[in-house]
């Protein structure tokens, strides 16, 4: 079980590292993303393994990390922890210490105000690390006063492609799912357009376009990136236009990536459901009030 965390999880990161258009001299669609992203956007058929005794470590509290590490940049660049605790998944990311969050977490989450308000403000604070604004409780982004700082460092640190994805699909576990398309838009229109993040470019059309659910935005902003791309016959994401369809033999619709994960078996689904409510909710980041202090308990490694 534990194995099947990891590959569902870690070969679409390496394949995220490396795939810049820099290291691949001929672009390809990677399958680990297509997999890994097609799954995310099912709502995971297999619920990821549990930790059996997960490591209590010293603790520090969230709102700390909400009000003293914004604007520090070099610790929001080089601390690879918190980024995990911060935008939960239900899968296993990296730090083997982070919970995954289990659907019983994801309905208390969404049923508490001030849990709401910290996830808001934590993902505030990594747009603002990168230089983007936050402007209503819609979702919708704008460059920052700070940009061109904080494009030029985005542009050249890759690692932090990674964390998008996980922020973006991470809105869409906890309820913020509309988030996500002014967030990549706004990323397509700098890259495509203004060339102020050209290195992010493969990585929002193979993996941040792809953590959209509803097949209808991605399409549109898989059709605004087609009109943008350079060169224009080099151009891989969505469906093929329309009279290039037959040639390629029937493409998949619907700004899909045309790759399909397998669907799980009974008794896959079966596991995954009975260790989805083995789960030892140990770790809840945003929603365990320490009754006392009213703050939340939050642990790192
Ligand atoms: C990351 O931050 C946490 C909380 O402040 C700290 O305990 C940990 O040592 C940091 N890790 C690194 C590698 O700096
Ligand atoms: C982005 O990084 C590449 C090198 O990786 C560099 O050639 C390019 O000028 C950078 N662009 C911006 C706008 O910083
Ligand atoms: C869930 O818990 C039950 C009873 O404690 C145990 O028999 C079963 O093996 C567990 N399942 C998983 C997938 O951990």
């Amino acid at each position: 079980m534990s194995f099947y965390g990891l590959t569902v999880c870690l070969f679409p990161l390496f394949s995220q590292m490396l795939g810049s258009p820099q290291s691949l001299p001929k672009m390809k669609r990677s399958f680990y993303a297509a997999r890994d992203l097609y799954k995310y956007r099912h709502s995971y058929p297999v619920c990821t393994h549990t930790l059996n005794s997960p490591h209590l470590p010293s603790g520090i509290y969230i709102e700390e990390i909400l009000t003293k590490w914004r604007g520090d940049y070099d610790k929001l660049e080089h601390n690879h922890t918190y980024i995990q605790w911060l935008f939960p998944l239900r899968e296993q990311g990296l730090n083997f210490y982070a919970h995954e969050l289990t659907q019983d977490e994801i309905k208390e989450f969404q049923s508490t105000r001030e849990a709401k308000r910290r996830f808001l403000v934590a993902y505030s604070l990594m747009l603002d690390f990168y230089g983007v604004k936050l402007l209503d409780k819609s979702g919708n982004v704008a460059r920052a006063p700070n940009w061109q700082e904080r494009f030029r460092h985005l542009n050249e640190s890759q690692h932090n492609y990674l964390r998008i994805t996980r922020i973006l699909k991470s809105l869409g576990e906890l309820g913020y799912e509309s988030f996500k398309a002014p967030l990549v838009r706004l990323f397509l229109e700098e890259s495509l357009c203004h060339s102020t993040l050209p290195n992010m470019q493969h990585s929002i059309l193979e993996y941040f376009v792809y953590t959209i659910r509803l097949p209808a935005t991605r399409r549109r902003l898989l059709r605004y990136a087609r009109q943008h791309y350079r060169p224009a016959h080099a151009f891989l994401w969505g469906p093929l236009p329309k009279r290039q369809r037959g040639v390629a033999g029937g493409n998949v619709g619907a700004g899909s990536s045309g790759i399909r994960a397998p669907a799980p078996s009974p008794e896959q689904q079966r596991r995954g459901e009975e260790s989805c409510r083995n789960a030892t909710t140990l770790f809840k980041v945003y929603v365990t009030l320490e009754s006392s202090r009213r703050t939340i308990r939050f642990h790192l490694k």
